[in-house]
């Protein structure tokens, strides 16, 4: 499928769901108040990838969270949960940033999905998506 279609609206605050889209796992977050204020505290001088590689974004936005979270509705995440080293899926609500853990080789990310420690090169993609309506969003 081109696109992918998920409903959000059972998706509790701390709680996230996976989606497969184009055979990738796309994760869509309910970031509680502390996750998204943790996220937006961070400087871009801290920031080992300071680009945010939001594919709805131009190519050299920043990696600032209101780049990183949907426009708008800042609680919510979405991201290509694959981790920018070689590939492994990273798991959520671990690490010492409160975002994702690779347990390939110990790559940590933030709760906007952005690399803090670990050979990772880059903050994890997010895909090109929409909000269909509050509790409908449409990744693709
Ligand atoms: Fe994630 Fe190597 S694949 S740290």
């Amino acid at each position: 499928l081109a696109s992918s279609e998920v409903d959000i609206s059972s998706i509790k605050e701390g709680e996230s769901v996976t989606v497969k889209w184009r055979g990738k796992p796309v994760v869509v977050r309910n970031r509680t108040a502390k996750e998204v204020e943790e996220a937006k505290a961070a400087a871009l001088s801290d920031l080992k990838d300071p680009i945010a590689r939001n594919a709805n974004l131009p190519a050299d936005a920043p990696a600032t969270d209101a780049n990183r979270a949907a426009e708008g509705k800042e609680n919510w995440f979405v991201m290509v949960n694959v981790c920018t080293h070689l590939g492994c899926i990273p798991l959520g609500q671990e690490g010492s940033f409160g975002g994702w853990f690779c347990p390939c080789h110990g790559s940590v990310y933030d709760t906007a999905g952005r690399i803090r420690q670990g050979p990772a090169p880059e903050n994890m993609a997010i895909p090109v998506y929409s909000f269909m309506t509050d509790t409908k969003i449409k990744i693709g």
